[in-house]
């Protein structure tokens, strides 16, 4: 696998993401190519990982054994319209475009026959913490390919139904900017209780960090570990009581429908 080629179009944030995490678990730089519009973003990666770069994307996929097509939803398809007659049938190329479906991309390509994998990747990506899932109707090379890749920058699950992945972008792909509003109104209460700003959102922030990393090395589930911290009659219990009082569960859930029901009208 380190010896696959991998061109990634668009060196925007996800593709630095990703590429820092194949560095990191040992690819050779000398087999990833980057593409960008800009050619100082691609003089930057080029200093940070030693990557090759073009500002060609026809060239670029020209040996590729993997695409990896990190733009905008937005632009994806003019992408693809331009490089589609040249993706060769043994390349794998893995969407990380929230809301494009494989039929979409590739009615974009002009090509029934190109192998697809999609992927909804999320930010924390970035620190190798990602939580990526991804959906293929194709053969096990092609997903084991993008498994490769996405798995090198954090955790990878997979999903039978592409249609589970309007789901999945509303609960991991929005999902870290959930917590972000929860550090940021327990900051914000921190304040209002007479706390220095700085040293409520430090509490704030590392709070959440450790309440993290118990989650996901404990081995027990988040509500053993919420029942274990929560003495009968305490503190946690009365800040837990408001907010079952005030429905936070309810509004969690309607919030995440609500970004389901978006991806959906998006794609
Ligand atoms: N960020 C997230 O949380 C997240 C989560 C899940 C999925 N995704 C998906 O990841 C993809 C990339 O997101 P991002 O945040 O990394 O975006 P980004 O930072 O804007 O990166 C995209 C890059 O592609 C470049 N580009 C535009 N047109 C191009 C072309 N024709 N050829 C080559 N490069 C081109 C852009 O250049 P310019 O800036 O000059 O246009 C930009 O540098 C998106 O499809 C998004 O849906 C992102």
């Amino acid at each position: 696998m380190k010896t696959k080629r991998i061109t990634f179009i668009g060196g925007g944030n996800m593709a630095e993401a990703l590429v820092s995490g194949l560095i990191q678990a040992g690819h050779d730089a000398a087999n990833i190519t980057i593409t960008d519009a800009d050619a100082s973003k691609l003089a930057a990666l080029v200093a940070s990982y030693g990557v090759t770069t073009s500002q060609d994307n026809n060239a670029a996929i020209t040996h590729a054994d993997v695409i990896v097509l990190a733009v905008k939803p937005q632009v994806i398809g003019n992408v693809l319209a331009d490089i589609g007659a040249n993706i060769s049938l043994s390349t794998t190329v893995v969407s990380i475009a929230a809301g494009a479906s494989v039929q979409t991309l590739k009615e974009a390509a002009k090509r029934d026959d190109i192998a697809i994998v999609r992927v909804m990747p999320n930010t924390p990506a970035m620190l190798g913490a990602g939580m990526s899932v991804l959906f293929s109707d194709e053969r096990q090379t092609h997903k084991d390919n993008a498994e490769y890749i996405l798995a090198a920058s954090g955790e990878t699950a997979w999903v039978a139904d592409e249609k589970e992945l309007h789901a999945v972008t509303a609960l991991s792909g929005s999902g870290p900017a959930y917590f972000f509003l929860l550090a940021e109104a327990m900051q914000a209460a921190g304040e209002s209780l007479g706390l220095s700003k700085d040293l409520a959102a430090k509490l704030a922030n590392q709070t959440a960090l450790g309440a993290g990393r118990m989650l996901a090395e404990s081995g027990r589930d988040a509500e053993t570990l919420r029942r274990q911290v929560t003495s009968p009659g305490g503190t946690t219990q009365a800040a837990l009581d408001t907010m079952y009082e005030e429905e936070l569960p309810i509004t969690v859930r309607k919030a995440i429908q609500a970004a389901a029901k978006r991806s959906r009208e998006l794609s």
